[in-house]
């Protein structure tokens, strides 16, 4: 694939063929990539907890917040949740201020996942005390993001937005997610 089809294919999937684990060493494939991107003022203040155990994954999906703009939809399904995730954790001897390392990163992590047909979503929206506790991670980590990982079991497609408030992500009937994107013309601004 090249990268067109890459970004492409690296939708935001949130549904999942649960059963079909990932092992630590793709996880810790896809964190060793990280260490190929850049970072601000070159701190690499990232860390990573890695989950790919039914036991690890079942505690932290209660944690995570799924699509806020699909209101009637509480999120994936047992069976349909993610196989594995990876934390991405701030380290706060390094430094207080994580930049946009996090996204960075994450970003990349998500399609070196698309390139082995796998798929996933970052994900923001953390009860942050809740994750600490249930993980014990210490206070000396901030909670940046959250990477959900998988099989993806759903199909996303791209369409672009009629209008400046179109952005808000759908589902049809045959149960399809279609986000829309800012056409191109919208994007470019000219002084
Ligand atoms: C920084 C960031 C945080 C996000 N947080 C969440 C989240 O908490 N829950 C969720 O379901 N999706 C989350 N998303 C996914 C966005 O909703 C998604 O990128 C958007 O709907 C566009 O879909 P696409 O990624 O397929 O282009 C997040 C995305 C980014 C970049």
């Amino acid at each position: 694939m090249n990268i067109h089809e890459l970004l492409k294919k690296s939708r935001s999937y949130r549904r999942f063929y649960e059963d079909q684990r990932l092992d630590k060493e793709t996880l810790t494939e896809l964190v060793e990539l990280t260490r190929l991107c850049p970072s601000a003022a070159n701190r690499q203040p990232l860390k990573y907890l890695l989950a790919c155990s039914r036991e690890d994954t079942v505690k932290i999906f209660p944690h995570l917040r799924w699509a806020g703009a699909i209101k009637d939809w509480p999120g994936p399904a047992e069976g349909e949740r993610p196989a594995a995730y990876i934390v991405i954790l701030g380290d706060t001897q390094i430094t207080k201020n994580f930049d946009v390392d996090p996204g960075i990163v994450a970003q990349s992590m998500l399609l070196a996942a698309v390139e082995q047909g796998l798929g996933g979503c970052m994900v923001g929206s953390i009860d942050r005390a809740g994750l600490r506790q249930v993980l014990g991670i210490p206070d000396r980590f901030e909670i940046t993001l959250v990477v959900a990982l998988g099989k993806p079991s759903e199909t996303v497609v791209l369409k672009d937005a009629k209008t400046p408030h179109d952005i808000d992500y759908w589902r049809d009937q045959q149960d399809l997610h279609h986000v829309p994107k800012r056409p191109l013309t919208e994007l470019l601004v000219e002084l």
